[in-house]
């Protein structure tokens, strides 16, 4: 597996030649995994299209402010997002402004938001790269923090011989695989990891069921998170639209919560942590009608029977591994979440409160609390999911460190 995989990757384009070597670069970054999304400057359009890029890193390219009359491209959300941002080809005129902290276009906005490392790769006729302005203008970046690619020696556009090429793609792509291996933490390398993400359906006839709001993002944000830091990962998930291409990630498709209770039996022996999150239907309907029902009366009675208990089963049969349960409440909240963390015979909860704002279904942010085996609490604050699935890895260490 690549180490760029599962990351989140800004590709910043400045309008130079070498911008055509872009479509490559982004079909490398994806064919390795990871998500890329690209702002261009308004001059890059002129040297390789926003289609060209959009249809090969699966996403909307964003070239403006505007997206669309009235909507507004945030490049805050967009610069939080990022686990690394690259600028490449970055252009004389590009480098002068980001060094003078200029943003009179997206990019350089979202450069100046960034709070992830950002990369940039120089591309610019040897004259313009040998340019005291030029030289300073990239050592006041390094100075920032920022990371040089260098520039290769060769041909370059005006027929001249001498520095100033972009580096390949090949070899950016290297360079971005170094960093996150270098950076990756590697704290759960060889752990396998159980996770259960999204709603479950419950049959009433061949085309209605009973389901929930969840979207899986939670649970598979802990998958990411989990396989971004070396474990091998089982992810049992109910339908979702949601996709994952980390190699680490096993992803098991399920229907309802009798399916489930199936998978995460199949792999409970070899699991060394298992993670609850998906939202799994308590009751299911009685009898399963095999033709679609029809409306001939003023009213319709559905009988429930209780589905398992998935991970009160796990619970009262684990032997050596660390389970974690999600407690998704209304109202007295940590009082339900501790009497769930001790009947299901759980190592950690992970409260989640429909009260408050940002948390729970379908959002892109949530606001948990930790509580552990001993009833220590530990309250957080809102965040991005992803960053919640960080929070969520890292009490486990914690707690199973113990
Ligand atoms: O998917 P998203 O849109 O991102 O939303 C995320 C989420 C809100 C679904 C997630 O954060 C969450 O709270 N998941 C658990 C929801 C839930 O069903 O909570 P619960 O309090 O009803 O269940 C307690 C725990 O027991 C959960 O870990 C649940 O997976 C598990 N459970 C529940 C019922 C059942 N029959 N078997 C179980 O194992």
């Amino acid at each position: 597996m690549q180490n760029v995989s599962g990351k989140k990757i800004i590709l910043g384009i400045s309008g130079g030649i070498a911008a055509y070597k872009t479509a490559s670069f982004v079909r490398l970054l994806i064919k390795a995994g990871a998500q890329v999304q690209v702002i261009m400057s308004p001059a890059s359009c002129a040297f390789i299209t926003p289609l060209t890029l959009a249809t090969l890193s699966k996403r909307p390219v964003y070239t403006e402010f505007e997206k669309s009359f009235g909507e507004w491209t945030n490049h805050v959300d967009l610069a939080l997002w990022a686990d690394a941002m690259i600028i490449a080809p970055a252009t004389a005129n590009t480098l002068a402004k980001m060094a003078n902290g200029l943003c009179d276009n997206l990019l350089l906005a979202t450069y100046l938001s960034a709070k992830c490392p950002v990369f940039f790769a120089p591309a610019m006729d040897l004259d313009m790269f040998i340019h005291p302005s030029t030289k300073s203008n990239i050592q006041k970046l390094v100075s920032y923090g920022n990371i040089e690619i260098e520039t290769a020696f060769g041909e370059l556009a005006s027929g001249l011989i001498g520095q100033g090429r972009m580096a390949e793609p090949e070899f950016m792509l290297n360079v971005l695989n170094e960093y996150f291996s270098k950076n990756s933490s590697n704290d759960l390398k060889g752990k396998q990891v159980v996770i259960t993400a999204g709603p479950t359906y419950e049959p009433i006839d061949p085309v209605r069921f009973i389901g929930n709001h969840s979207t899986g993002k939670m649970g598979f944000d802990i998958a990411n998170e989990a396989a971004n830091r070396g474990a091998n990962v089982v992810l049992i998930t109910g339908p979702t639209s949601l996709k994952t291409n980390n190699s680490q990630i096993k992803v098991q498709k399920i229907l309802s919560a009798n399916d489930m209770y199936q998978a995460c039996h199949d792999v409970f022996e070899s699991a060394d942590i298992v993670i609850g999150a998906a939202a799994i239907a308590d009751y299911r309907p009685k009898t399963v009608a095999t033709q679609k029902i029809k409306k001939n009366d003023e009213e319709f009675t559905i009988v429930l029977e209780k589905n398992p208990d998935i991970l009160a089963s796990l619970g009262a049969i684990k032997t050596h591994q660390f389970l974690v349960g999600f407690a998704l409440e209304t109202e007295n909240e940590i009082e339900y979440a501790k009497s769930k963390l001790k009947k299901k015979n759980l190592d950690l909860i992970v409260l989640n409160s429909l009260n408050d704002k940002g948390a729970g279904f379908g959002k892109p942010t949530n606001k948990v609390t930790f509580i552990d085996k001993d009833f220590n609490i530990f309250p957080q604050e809102l965040k991005s999911k992803e960053d919640v699935a960080k929070d969520i890895i890292d009490q486990i260490l914690k707690n199973y460190a113990k």
